[in-house]
């Protein structure tokens, strides 16, 4: 059998027509997902009931043929693993237990007790593992610790990372402490899931757009360093792709600071700037506003088109540049799919 294609892309290959998935394929936009999210009754019991969590992967393959599955679960899982109360109240999104101190630090579970909570995740993956499609290639995950710190520091999401700004300004020993635990805990995490089958993982930092100068270094390019060594080194050929979200200038040189194998583009930059900046040093991933997926039409085949040319000279995964909303509509995602694959 010749390679997936995502691998292959991975590996630097320009091809033809790009490999296609999507950030947060399966949701709330697709009736089956909502469906057996009803049936586990709560966010949190479906990300931990294997047999439903592997369904709801599945959905979007079957339904759209993507070229890769990303495991469903959530990057709060691991805070949660590592101690933190979690919860998800519907409309208002997670809720945490919060850590302000070097004794919060102290106080969370050693590393090595993760997997007590984890468990089920690797379960999922080694069902996908065994039910994908022969071609499909299977993705895991974790936060970078940066984004994940944020939510441990707030205790929910925050529009400006705020309080985890103002904990690393005035306590930056209780800050590394918070950070060295989440990296070391995202190692082990990564670890187990590659173990289980996953072929590819992804370090989603979804807020490294608010790290200015030194601290885009200390807080987003080290921890992914640190991250992506250890993994290599444990699993060697593992292919990394790295997401530090609105990094703008940041993402210049991001692969080669940090050793992942693919930069995912959100879409504050052009195509054309990505290509030029970024694609340089080797392949990238992204990057359609994912309002397409909601207004749909000759505006959606006209920005597919856009992003595949500014790309085409390239390695080239195509995604888009954020999660897909739950107000999308499927048949606008099912057209951007036909319009990459040549329609
Ligand atoms: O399909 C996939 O992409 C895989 C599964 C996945 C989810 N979350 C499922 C999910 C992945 C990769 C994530 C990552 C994630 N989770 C991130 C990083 C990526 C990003 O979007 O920037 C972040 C910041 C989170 C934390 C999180 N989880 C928030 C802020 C929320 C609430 C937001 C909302 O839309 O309500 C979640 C919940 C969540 N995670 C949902 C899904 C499908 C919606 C929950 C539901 O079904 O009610």
């Amino acid at each position: 059998m010749t390679e997936k294609t995502i691998l292959r892309a991975l590996k630097g290959e320009i091809l033809p027509t790009p490999p296609i998935w999507m950030m947060r394929q399966a949701g709330r936009y697709l009736p089956e997902y909502r469906a057996t999210r009803a049936q586990a009754g709560d966010f949190l019991t479906l990300c931990y009931t294997p047999d439903l969590a592997a369904e709801v992967t599945l959905q979007p393959i079957r339904r759209f043929g993507f070229d890769a599955a990303i495991l469903f679960a959530d990057i709060l899982l691991l805070p949660q693993a590592l101690g933190a109360d979690l919860w998800f109240t519907t409309g208002e999104g997670p809720r945490l237990s919060t850590i302000a101190t070097t004794q919060d630090v102290d106080g969370l579970k050693p590393v090595d007790a993760i997997h007590e909570t984890l468990a089920p995740v690797y379960e999922t993956v080694r069902i996908l593992a065994r039910e994908l499609p022969a071609e499909t290639t299977l993705i895991g995950f974790a936060g970078a610790p940066w984004t994940v710190a944020t939510y441990m520091i707030a205790g929910r999401g925050t529009p400006d990372q705020a309080p985890a700004h103002a904990l690393k300004a005035a306590d930056r020993a209780a800050f590394q402490a918070l950070i060295d635990r989440i990296t070391d805990g995202t190692i082990e995490y990564l670890s187990m899931q590659v173990q289980a089958g996953a072929e590819v993982v992804k370090l989603f930092d979804s807020w490294a757009g608010s790290l200015r100068g030194q601290d885009f270094q200390d807080f987003a390019v080290e921890p992914a360093r640190r991250i992506i060594a250890a993994l290599k080194a444990r699993h060697p050929g593992l292919p990394v792709i790295a997401f530090p979200r609105e990094a703008g200038a940041g993402y210049i040189g991001f692969a080669k600071a940090t050793g992942a194998d693919c930069v995912a583009l959100d879409n504050s930059v052009t195509p054309e700037w990505g290509a030029a900046n970024v694609q340089k040093d080797g392949c990238v991933q992204g990057n359609l506003d994912p309002a397409h997926m909601i207004t749909g039409g000759a505006a959606l085949d006209g920005a597919v088109r856009h992003v595949l040319h500014a790309f085409s000279k390239g390695p080239h995964i195509f995604n888009l540049g954020h999660g897909i909303t739950p107000d999308a509509d499927p048949e606008n995602v099912a057209r951007m799919i036909a319009v990459v694959r040549g329609g």
